[in-house]
């Protein structure tokens, strides 16, 4: 039987950027139109009062402000936010509020304000050390005011994290190196560092395929990432997932909590979660158009357009693609466990799995299944293969 849990992480999604970078799928948007905080205000507090008379009593563990870029949010609608989550669950003492930030002059002065209102960790979208590199990314800010903005927010917040990209047109091992001993002299505890990939619906997706660019060949990026992996954990960044990096409990509790399969409520256009109601799992996903999921809301509907039940053998498929990402690997006995599942044969193609053992792609004692370092660059091709 599922057991219903006491603690949840809380996702926050605020939809707007100043510009749309050309590789972002995120649902981020720009608008013209001018932005009533108030009646924003009201529709996230309705959507939080809608979702707690659902799941009731929980102590809110992290949350995360997510975009789009909620480093724009006017300070005064996420305390709104704030005060309406604590009044309705209430919040693990140590609680973990992570805002992701744009290194824009506009943003780095709300930073303190921020802080007041309970933000207590920053995660940066720095992205490259070199202008050229920030120029082809279509980014609105330089290395100049990318240092600035992390100086900042060092001087604030006691942990903070930084976004790169790599994997860039041009870019060779060299390279690469230079700007990752850059990031390590100003890191601090967590660095996340994506390899660019080319998602359907972007610019990038349409000047990729008329060849108006080039990535680099995939031996240079498989170097990148493993280069990546050596000066980080050099560092004392060790790689918790594929793509994040952080000194020992210094990883982000919100996103480990998530990949490890826990439930997660998401607020705000586009927002997914997954929670447990009568011992059964419920995915759910709100309206992702910022004007459609604000309309709903002022209405005082939760504006879900999605609410689904979903199998427990649906729920371990999906534990287990999030939780391999991870370098510990997923704990298998305790999680089926916890899901009524008595053989994994109805989850992993039995075959493949033993080939990717064979192949050392993939670790498994115990109980536990890994990725091994020598898996984690084709992690998606096992996954893919393994995962029924
Ligand atoms: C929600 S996004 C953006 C947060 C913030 N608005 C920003 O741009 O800094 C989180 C991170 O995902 C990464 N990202 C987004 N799209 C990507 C792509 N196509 N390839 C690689 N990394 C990507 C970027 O590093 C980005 O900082
Ligand atoms: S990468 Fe960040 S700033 Fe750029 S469009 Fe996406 S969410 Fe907005």
């Amino acid at each position: 039987m599922l057991k219903n849990n006491k603690e949840i992480a809380l996702y926050v999604h605020w939809p707007y950027c100043l510009k749309k970078c050309p590789y972002c799928d995120f649902n981020s948007h720009v608008t013209k139109l001018p932005i009533d905080i108030n009646e924003w205000e009201i529709a996230y507090k309705n959507e939080i009062e809608a979702e707690q008379n659902i799941l009731g009593k929980k102590t809110v563990r992290s949350i995360f402000f997510g975009g789009g870029t909620p480093s724009l949010m006017p300070p005064k609608l996420l305390e709104g936010i704030l005060n309406q989550v604590n009044k309705k669950w209430d919040f693990s003492k140590n609680i973990e509020i992570t805002l992701e930030a744009n290194p824009s002059s506009v943003e780095i002065k709300n930073f303190s304000t921020l802080k007041k209102a309970g933000v207590n960790r920053l995660s940066l979208g720095f992205q490259s050390f070199n202008n050229n590199s920030l120029k082809f990314l279509g980014r609105n800010h330089s290395v100049k005011n990318g240092l600035k903005a992390l100086e900042t927010a060092k001087n604030i917040f006691k942990r903070v994290s930084f976004d790169l990209i790599y994997g860039l047109p041009d870019q060779n091992e060299k390279m690469w190196e230079k700007e990752l001993n850059e990031a390590i002299q100003i890191s601090g505890e967590h660095i996340s560092a994506y390899q660019l990939t080319i998602e359907k619906g972007t610019t990038f997706y349409a000047l990729y395929r008329d060849r108006k660019f080039e990535l680099p060949p995939e031996r240079t990026l498989l170097n990148l990432y493993n280069m990546t992996d050596e000066l980080l954990n050099h560092a004392n960044l060790e790689k918790y997932e594929v793509s994040n990096y952080a000194f020992k409990n210094s990883e982000c509790i919100h996103n480990y909590k998530i990949w490890q399969g826990s439930e997660y409520c998401g607020i705000g256009p586009g927002a997914h979660g997954r929670l447990i109601l009568d011992n059964k799992w419920y995915a759910n996903h709100k309206f992702s158009a910022p004007k459609i999921w604000l309309n709903k809301n002022l209405q005082k509907k939760c504006a879900s357009y999605f609410n689904k039940e979903i199998s427990n053998i649906e729920r371990a498929q999906e534990i287990l693609l999030t939780s391999l990402r991870l370098t510990k690997g997923i704990d298998i006995k305790n999680t089926f466990n916890k899901l009524s599942i008595n053989s994994k044969n109805n989850i992993l193609n039995k075959n493949e799995l033993r080939k990717f053992k064979e192949l050392n792609l993939i670790e498994e004692n115990d109980s536990f299944l890994k990725v091994t370092n020598k898996g984690f660059p084709i992690l998606n091709y096992i996954t893919n293969k393994l995962i029924l």
